[in-house]
């Protein structure tokens, strides 16, 4: 029996199955408050640039067919910065939504939010809330935004559900199991059903994961770039991903040419 190229192309599920793309890729977007300060300009200012890189990132994954796209854009612990830089950020929310959702929902552009975002000032969430139903029908790039996240929290949250489910279910905690806690993980199958990221980038030179996808993460490849967020670029984003099809991922196993 012979294939057709459309019966081939048929029988590939996934982009990544041809070009090694990584399925879902994770970024730390970090150095905002050290371009400002480079610049001379206040943090928020550094944030705003950073929105502007952000923009054109969401869009440059979906342009390359990566499926899933989860970035950190307030973690549980950047609540101890100033109320002026914490609000700064709240607004940026509400501006990243008027001026992006056209392109958004054009691009067929879905969005998650990693974490409760319930403690938002209400024209963020507003503005939030107005993004996810908008955009809730598109099938195109999955786009998660971290936002009041923080890897151990969301371990936490998931352990107390399963105890929850212990006491007042009659569950067996002896029977549970990893896949239990990555269930109520907000990327676990309970939420929003995301795989485990394939690569996560840190931009500006730290080399430190600060709690985000702590659980997810444990086989993720990991790269570091000292450019900062707000110059992060297309390109070298791209160079990024063509890097990732060149590392040999084992996951505790060995290499097929191992003998
Ligand atoms: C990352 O940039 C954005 C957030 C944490 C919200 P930073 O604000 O951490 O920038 P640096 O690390 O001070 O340069
Ligand atoms: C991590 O960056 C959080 C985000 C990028 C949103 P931080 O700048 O808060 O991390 P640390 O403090 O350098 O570890
Ligand atoms: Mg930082």
């Amino acid at each position: 029996m012979s294939y057709g190229i459309s019966d081939i192309f048929g029988m590939i599920t996934d982009m990544s199955d041809i070009k090694k793309i990584p399925a879902h890729v994770g970024i730390i977007m970090d150095g905002n408050g050290r371009w400002a300060k480079a610049h001379g300009v206040p943090r928020v200012m550094g944030h705003n640039a950073g929105m502007q890189s952000m923009k054109k990132i969401v869009i440059a994954t979906s342009n390359m067919g990566i499926k899933y796209l989860t970035v950190y854009a307030f973690s549980t612990e950047n609540w101890k910065r100033s109320t002026e830089e914490v609000s700064g950020i709240f607004n940026l929310i509400v501006k990243y939504v008027n001026s992006e959702l056209e392109e958004l929902d054009e691009n067929n552009v879905h969005i998650n939010i990693f974490g409760d975002y319930s403690m938002l000032p209400k024209a963020s969430i507003d503005a939030i809330d107005k993004m996810v139903s908008r955009l809730d029908k598109n099938d195109g790039l999955v786009f998660n935004i971290a936002l009041n996240y923080g890897g151990r929290d969301e371990i936490l949250r998931s352990v107390r559900e399963l105890a929850r489910q212990c006491a007042e279910e009659g569950r067996d905690p002896s029977g549970l199991t990893e896949d239990d806690i990555s269930r109520y993980l907000w990327s676990g199958d309970a939420y929003f059903g995301v795989p485990d990221p394939d690569l996560i980038i840190r931009t500006s030179g730290e080399e430190r994961i600060s709690n985000f996808l702590t659980w997810q993460s444990a086989y993720s490849e990991l790269m570091f770039t000292d450019t900062l967020w707000p110059d992060f670029t297309p390109d070298e984003y791209a160079a990024m991903i063509e890097a990732y099809a060149n590392r040999d991922r084992r996951f505790g196993g060995r290499k097929e040419t191992d003998k």
